[in-house]
């Protein structure tokens, strides 16, 4: 029988309801051990649908279970680094929810701590799961050559919960949940950044290495706000992000990558669906392209199946590490002062917080 991974989900709040438990539970190698959550009424009812073997209405208490391998931390953005650093401390692996952090000299500390903890540290940027993103980025190492330009563009749509409603399970609320003491939704344009700028940067750093500046312009105009960002790879790739919330069309979300020997184009679909990108890949020496079918679209669990497998076989991660889960607060930090001052900004110059 293969090892399976106990797993524990801090948070039991509407990404681990919609997303993890269920990974949790059909993953091939880890199992859902245990659940935390310091609202009990939405634990005891999650406990008794996803009937994990444990279930902590304390933090201190699920890290003191020496039969708890790994920690899923599926709060909110601001609790990401001090949980995180807990459970590292307590000897866990952890795969921590995106963003890795609203700050940089936080997410520099939790990069200490990974380092000295010895211990597995992935972030949950779930896209680099999908099969199609896979495939074209196994495409532009093995045969794409250079990449000379890269498009990408993530844009919410107003009828995103018309659209999420209907396909997730319904979603359970607490007036006991533990929240933030800034409200994270009070500033849209520092919301919009952190729940969906760092997935766009982050697939735009998954096939085109490290981003080093950025220019970028922000329009808030009838009730939208559209972020066009020209960026410089450390590859000397040319790039463009566009970031948008919301548009008035179906979700839209998708990339564009011009190379030396080829090309390919994708479209990515709301995650809910569970559908993996329509990824085109054309390869100019024998004028053919192809599309991956990518039958299985659960990015949550291959994640969660990714980050069990390199602890339990001893490879390396294959998601997110903690260094792009730094490059990507780097990345928003620059978008929102470049976009703030009106002039190109590097990524080594950024400090502070979004
Ligand atoms: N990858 C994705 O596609 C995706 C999608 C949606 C949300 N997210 C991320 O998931 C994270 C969580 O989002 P959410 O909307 O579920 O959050 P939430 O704040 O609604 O729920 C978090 C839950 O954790 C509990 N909690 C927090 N700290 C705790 C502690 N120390 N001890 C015990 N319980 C604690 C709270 O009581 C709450 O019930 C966010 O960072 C968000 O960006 C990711």
């Amino acid at each position: 029988m293969t090892a399976k991974l106990n797993v524990g989900v801090l948070g039991c709040g509407p990404i681990a309801q919609a997303g993890h438990f269920e990974s949790c539970t059909k993953a091939s190698n880890a199992r859902l051990y245990a659940i935390c959550d310091v609202a009990a009424d939405l634990r005891e009812r999650m406990a008794w649908t996803h009937a994990p073997e444990k279930s902590y209405g304390d933090y201190d208490e699920m890290l003191a279970d020496p039969k708890l391998d790994a920690v899923i931390i599926a709060t909110s953005d601001a609790f990401h680094v001090p949980a995180s650093i807990k459970a590292l401390k307590a000897g866990k692996h952890v795969l921590c929810e995106k963003p890795v952090g609203i700050g940089l000299e936080d997410v520099l500390e939790l990069e200490r701590e990974v380092a000295l903890s010895g211990k597995r540290f992935q972030v949950g940027h779930m896209k680099r799961y999908d099969i199609g993103l896979q495939e074209a980025k196994r495409f532009i190492a093995d045969e794409m050559g250079e990449i000379v330009a890269l498009k990408a563009w993530y844009c919410d749509s107003t009828h995103r919960y018309a659209m999420t409603d209907a396909v997730q399970p319904l979603i359970v609320k607490s007036a006991n949940a533990l929240k933030p003491s800034q409200d994270p939704k009070a500033d849209l344009t520092r919301y919009y950044m952190l729940a969906h700028g760092c997935h766009l940067v982050d697939t735009a750093r998954y096939f085109a290495g490290d981003i080093t500046a950025v220019n970028a312009r922000l329009s808030r105009n009838k009730g939208m706000h559209c972020w066009f960002v020209d960026v410089d790879f450390a590859s000397g790739t040319l790039g463009h992000l566009d970031l948008t919330v919301a548009v008035r069309m179906d979700w839209h979300e998708g990339f564009q990558i011009y190379g030396q020997n080829g090309s390919v184009t994708g479209k990515t679909f709301n995650p809910w669906y569970y559908k993996t990108s329509e990824v085109d890949i054309f390869r100019e020496r024998d004028g053919q392209s192809y599309r991956p079918l990518g039958a299985d679209g659960h990015f949550y669990r291959r994640q969660l199946e990714g980050f069990a497998r390199a602890i339990l076989d001893d490879v390396p991660l294959t998601g997110a590490g903690i260094e792009d889960g730094i490059a990507s607060v780097r990345a928003m930090l620059a978008i929102a002062t470049s976009a703030a001052e009106g002039r190109k900004v590097r990524l080594d110059e950024v400090s502070g917080r979004l």
